[in-house]
């Protein structure tokens, strides 16, 4: 598999990463750059607008932090649904298999630790709408 995550220089740098100039790095939407490596997940960072799609990762948990913005996440759990709203500073961690559904009104940065390798859109199976990246991270 050919990746940013082969690029193991991209993504355990050998000097402080600045989250905010990070993200005045790129623009492209829903699509999470990787700026560190914890073990064996990945720190990235992205920026959002608009609705993401419904989707779970059967295997790994989500950790979401908002660096900037508003960040909803719809949640469906136990046969309910429900939206969270994270302002900056807040964090959430979506559990293993559950379905959830990021979205935000205006533009908003974000932070997350995922597995390496995770897919963003986990087990969506339909069509990827154009302002979203179905990817496991790019290097910046
Ligand atoms: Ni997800």
């Amino acid at each position: 598999m050919i990746s940013a995550m082969d690029n193991e220089n991209a993504v355990r740098p050998s000097s402080p990463v600045a989250v905010a100039d990070a993200l005045s790095r790129f623009t492209e939407l829903w699509s999470p750059r990787v700026i560190g490596r914890v073990n064996d997940y990945d720190v990235r960072v992205a920026k959002v607008q608009g609705d993401y799609v419904w989707h779970s990762h059967a295997d790994t948990d989500e950790f979401f932090l908002v660096v900037d913005g508003l960040l909803s996440i719809d949640l469906r759990e136990d046969g309910h649904e429900r939206t969270i709203q994270l302002k900056p500073g807040e964090i959430y961690v979506v559990p293993a298999g559950i379905e959830h559904r990021p979205s935000s009104r205006h533009a908003t940065s974000i932070l997350m630790f995922e597995r390496s390798g995770t897919l963003t859109t986990g087990n969506y199976a339909g069509p990827i709408p154009d302002h979203i990246d179905s990817t496991v991270g790019h290097s910046l």
